[in-house]
């Protein structure tokens, strides 16, 4: 199995038609996150009592936890219009003055994966967001000449897994940076038991709680399970999902007690019997997965370190000795890991 097609991946779906019904459409029906959302509230508010467009708004965070859903819902509360589009899909920088002249007023204009910008649509997007200006080069060669067009005021929501991958001039360039962390457990239960209503399923409290906890953190995870669950259940015909039934579905899923998948699992398991428990660089662990870095370093690690199983240090990741109880391994006896552990730093943010 490849990070690509697990059951608690995060990434979306094409065409996911069920995760749209479960997107809360306002500020009040997002779950989780308390200070993002009270500080958007604040802002926002303000923004409408000024007539003014909002700051831009930098999100960033694991994937599935509501980056795309916080944009939706930031342009519906200003009243405004939604225009998305993606990093990667923005090839030239004419791409970009492209939508830019054709916002209007106060409008969102929402860039996932913004920290795959090219250079050069970079460079178009500093004045825009800055002055309100639009630099474009006319023509080529000596005939070639600059012309500046004014803007409209809008506002830039640009979301990123991770800040740290951004250029600073761009970082520097949102009024207002939101992280978002991975959900409580009660948060999820609440997503989920809302989701169950939306599908109609009859889901018990304690089933609720059962995929709440092993929905690693996240919503998009809670959602998928949920439905993975309510699959099983028509497949066996129960009248009401409860804890067992939700239980045994995740067992055949093979997402763990814990919420990790056979992914997690070969990730933590491959650290501690071939690399004796770390420390060892991430290039390494890539190559003996034969996984992308950047999967790793983006959707396996960032939950696997919030659980106090994985730590990034100065000389590459490190198990805990809790990773290794989960995988029924003993710990290693070796000072030096427990020297490292000790001085083991987030080098991410
Ligand atoms: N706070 C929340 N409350 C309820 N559902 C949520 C919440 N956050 C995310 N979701 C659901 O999780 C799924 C993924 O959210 P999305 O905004 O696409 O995540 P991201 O853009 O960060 O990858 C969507 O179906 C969304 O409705
Ligand atoms: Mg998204």
């Amino acid at each position: 199995m490849t990070a690509a097609e697990r059951i608690v991946d995060a990434q979306p779906l094409d065409g996911d038609e069920l995760e749209r019904h479960l997107r809360p459409q306002r500020l009040d029906d997002f779950v989780g996150q308390r200070q993002v959302r009270e500080n958007l509230r604040v802002f926002v508010d303000a923004a409408r009592a000024r007539n003014e467009a909002l700051d831009h708004v930098l999100l960033f965070g694991p994937p599935g936890l509501g980056k795309t859903t916080l944009a939706q819902i930031v342009a519906r509360e200003l009243g405004a219009n939604f225009r998305a589009t993606s990093g990667p899909v923005i090839a030239k920088a004419g791409d970009l003055a492209a939508l830019l002249t054709n916002l209007e007023a106060r409008d969102v204009l929402f860039i996932d994966e913004i920290h795959r910008l090219s250079p050069a649509v970079e460079e178009i997007l500093y004045p825009a967001m800055e002055d309100q200006q639009l630099d474009l080069i006319i023509g080529e060669g000596p005939a070639a000449r600059s012309v500046r067009i004014d803007l409209p005021p809008f506002t830039l929501v640009g979301a990123t897994t991770r800040s740290g991958l951004l250029t600073t001039p761009l970082r520097e360039r949102f009024g207002i940076p939101l992280r978002l962390n991975f959900y409580e457990v009660a948060e999820l239960e609440l997503i989920v038991r809302r989701g169950a209503r939306i599908f109609n399923m009859n889901l018990t409290d304690d089933g609720a709680r059962e995929i709440a906890r092993r929905a690693r953190g996240t919503p998009r995870v809670a959602g998928r399970l949920l439905r993975r669950v309510r699959d099983f259940a028509a497949m066996d015909g129960a009248k009401s999902i409860d804890a067992r039934a939700t239980d045994a579905a995740l067992t055949r899923l093979e997402v763990d007690v814990r919420g990790l998948d056979a992914m997690d699992r070969r990730y933590l398991g491959t650290i501690a019997r071939d690399f004796g428990g770390g420390p060892v660089g991430i290039e390494t662990i890539a190559a003996a997965l034969s996984e992308p870095r950047d999967a790793l370093e983006e959707i396996i690690e960032p939950y696997l370190i919030q659980q106090g199983l994985l730590q990034r240090t100065p000389r590459g990741r490190l198990l805990t000795p809790a990773a290794f109880g989960h995988l029924g391994l003993a710990v290693p006896k070796i000072g030096a890991q427990l020297d490292l552990m000790s001085q083991a730093g987030d080098d991410d943010v």
